[in-house]
């Protein structure tokens, strides 16, 4: 094989060190404008997402994932998810919401994330446009999310 050819194989292996399920998902810009999928408070650790979601957190779906949000199927490529999670704040007798923990992303590019069900996962830190925190998306997020193989790896349903 032609060394250079050699050379440039091994830069890409190496290159995907360190990201167990494929390459880099972008930062969703304008999510705050897709389409509203339903919204939860996780308040106490009687809830098992307590620790990693613990908070106030609404789903969105961009316009491209929004028709299997809402009748069910396959997600197409170029589907994003968000996951947009806050603290939620105990005010006179209400949970109002707070700062920014994180948001939580996947996006559907079947080629790129074949490892992880066409899923490529990722989260940003607080209101971090630029600062993830997954290091093994495998085993950070696809390992609880495989349980929804049968809706395509997603937990949410739109709420009508
Ligand atoms: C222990 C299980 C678990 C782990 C680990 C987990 N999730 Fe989730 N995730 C859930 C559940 C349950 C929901 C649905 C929440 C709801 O109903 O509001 C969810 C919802 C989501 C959604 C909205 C779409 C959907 O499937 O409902 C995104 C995006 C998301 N998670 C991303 C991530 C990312 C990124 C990671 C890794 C950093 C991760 N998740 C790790 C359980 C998990």
């Amino acid at each position: 094989m032609d060394r250079r050819l050699l050379s440039l194989l091994t830069i890409l292996a190496l290159g995907r060190v360190g990201y167990a399920a494929g390459p880099e998902v972008e930062y969703p810009s304008g999510f705050r404008q897709w389409a509203h999928v339903k919204s939860m408070v996780i308040y106490s650790d009687k809830h098992p997402l307590f620790g990693q979601f613990g908070g106030f957190h609404s789903v969105y779906v961009n316009p491209k994932g929004l028709p299997a949000m809402t009748k069910g199927g396959s997600f197409p490529d170029g589907s994003v998810l968000v996951f947009d999670l806050l603290e939620a704040r105990e005010e006179n007798g209400a949970y109002v919401e707070g700062s920014r923990k994180l948001i939580g992303v996947m996006v559907k590019d079947r080629q790129r994330y074949k490892v992880a069900g066409g899923w490529g996962f990722e989260a940003f830190k607080g209101d971090s446009r630029t600062e993830r925190t997954v290091t093994d998306a495998t085993a950070e997020c696809f390992a609880c999310h495989q349980k929804q193989k049968a809706n395509d790896f997603v937990y949410s349903g739109f709420r009508p």
